[in-house]
Parts: structure tokens; C-alpha cells; sequence
């Protein structure tokens, strides 16, 4: 398993016409090891900004991301070789019109000769059940199939880690089914967001996100019941005399 390290990593932005810049993130300091991650918290809580820090996609302000002691700054490309990053709209990340073209592009870099890609792209699209769809439009495929096509794009390359950004929010019941048992058998490391609470429950560690911080970092069933009573107190009735639920502990500094 890989080791992502954040090292009092926050991540600020100057927006027009306010004097001071707006945290995304307050400083976070973690130390990512387990085989799967889930990251949970309402929308606009910081989720995306704290899972694109993890391949470089967004740069630290202050402080370092480290992806087995790789700089996300200063060693982007050994990073993005490590950390493979599946958006949440697949469309945003399919850029050729099919999927054996998609997988094609992907492995470009790694195998230069031609035949040996097309042979690659095609086993990886056999072992994902696209084989079938390969040449169809990617317009023609379903949210499902378009979601496990940029995940095979993706893991073509074979990265050490997968992160994936809510890649079951535009999926039906079933198409989520088959990205959960997909995502359960892969040997990668797994970092996900989702809102799906089931999928939280199956993972190793979730930590939860709110307002720009981690409040909750944990086993699945409590960082799930505490996003609970977080979203229940966030609801209530002004001057209903809840407040925002204390941590049982601190989020706790893992070794
Ligand atoms: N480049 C940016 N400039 C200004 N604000 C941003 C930028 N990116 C994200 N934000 C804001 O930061 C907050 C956290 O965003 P995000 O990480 O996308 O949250 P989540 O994924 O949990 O919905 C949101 O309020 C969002 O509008
Ligand atoms: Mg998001």
C-alpha cells in the first residue's frame, strides 16, 4: 500500500473582491495507509479540494502532500503515475470518441509500441466486461458503462492508488451496485468521496468533512453516525438548542 502524508497541508485561494483569500481547506495533517479510504461531508464541505490535493491536481498554499515521500509539487509526474484520479462526470474525462480509443490514449505513454497497446487496451476492456462496447460512441453507453469506462482508462496504466470522486452519484441503484463490487476487487488503494452511506460503510476508514476541515476520522460506523448527527444539527430549528456535535476525541493522528 502506498503512503500519502499530509503535512499541515491547506489550500487557500485569492477570489475577486474580497481582501482576504477563502480556505478551501484548513491546515490538515494526515497520514493516509489504509486500502480503502472513504471521504464524506456535505456539498461544498471541501471534499474535491482535499482529494485533488492527493495527485496534484490542486497544489498545497502552505505546507507539503507527499505520495510515498513524492512532492505532489515538486514530482507531479511521479505522483500522477502513482494516483490515478476518476472524475465524478465521466464525460469530463473520456476525451476520444470511443472507449478503445479512451484506453488507447491512456496507455500511450507507458507502451510505445503500437500493436502491444492494442493489445493491452483491449484486455483491460475485457477485464471491465467493455470489450463488447469498445467501439461504440461514447455518447451511446449508458452512465453506468461510461463510469466504469474512464475507471478502466484510468486503471489501465495500473496506478498503485485509485482516487475517485463521487463515482456513484450519477449512477442508478444497479450501475452502483457494479461500481461497489468492481471497486471491492481491485488490489489498488481506494480513496473515494461519496454521499452514498452504504459504500462509506464497507470501507476501512472514513473521515468526515465540514467546512473545511476534517471533524471526524475513523471507523466507517462512527464517522458515518457522527455525519449524521452533524447533518440533523445543521437542520434544526434555530435556537432548538442543538449545537454542532462535539468529537467524542479528536480526530485521531494515525501512525
Ligand atoms: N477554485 C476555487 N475558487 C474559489 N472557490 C472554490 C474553488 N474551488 C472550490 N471552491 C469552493 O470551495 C468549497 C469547497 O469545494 P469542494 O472541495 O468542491 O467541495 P465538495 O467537493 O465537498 O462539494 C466550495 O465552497 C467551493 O465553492
Ligand atoms: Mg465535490
Amino acid at each position: 500500500m502506498s503512503t500519502i502524508v499530509l503535512d499541515r497541508a491547506a489550500v487557500r485561494v485569492a477570489v475577486d473582491g474580497r481582501p482576504a483569500p477563502k480556505t478551501l481547506l484548513e491546515e490538515l495533517t494526515l497520514r493516509l495507509t489504509e486500502q480503502r479510504i472513504g471521504v464524506i461531508g456535505a456539498n461544498g464541505s471541501g471534499k474535491s479540494t482535499l482529494l485533488r490535493l492527493l495527485n496534484g491536481l490542486v497544489a498545497p498554499s502552505s505546507g507539503t502532500v507527499t505520495v510515498d515521500s513524492w512532492d505532489t509539487v515538486r514530482a507531479v509526474r511521479e505522483v500522477r503515475r502513482r494516483v490515478g484520479f476518476v472524475f465524478t462526470d465521466p464525460l469530463s474525462q473520456l476525451v476520444m470518441p470511443t472507449g478503445r480509443e479512451d484506453v488507447e490514449l491512456s496507455l500511450r505513454r507507458s507502451v510505445r509500441n503500437g500493436r502491444e497497446r492494442s493489445r493491452q487496451a483491449e484486455a483491460t476492456l475485457d477485464r471491465f466486461g467493455l470489450l463488447a462496447l469498445a467501439d461504440q460512441s461514447i455518447y451511446e453507453l449508458s452512465g453506468g458503462e461510461r463510469q466504469l469506462l474512464a475507471l478502466a482508462a484510468v486503471l489501465a496504466v495500473d496506478p498503485e492508488v485509485l482516487v475517485l470522486d463521487e463515482p456513484s452519484t450519477l449512477l442508478d441503484l444497479r450501475n452502483r451496485e457494479l461500481l461497489r463490487r468492481t471497486l471491492a476487487g481491485l488490489s489498488q488503494q481506494v480513496i473515494l468521496s461519496t454521499h452514498d452511506l452504504e459504500l462509506a460503510l464497507d470501507l476501512d476508514r472514513v473521515l468526515v468533512v465540514d467546512a473545511a476541515t476534517v471533524v471526524f476520522d475513523g471507523a466507517p460506523a462512527a464517522a458515518v453516525g457522527y455525519y449524521r448527527a452533524l447533518c440533523a444539527a445543521g437542520l434544526a430549528p434555530y435556537g432548538a438548542g442543538l449545537e454542532r456535535p462535539r468529537l467524542e476525541q479528536p480526530c485521531p493522528e494515525r501512525p
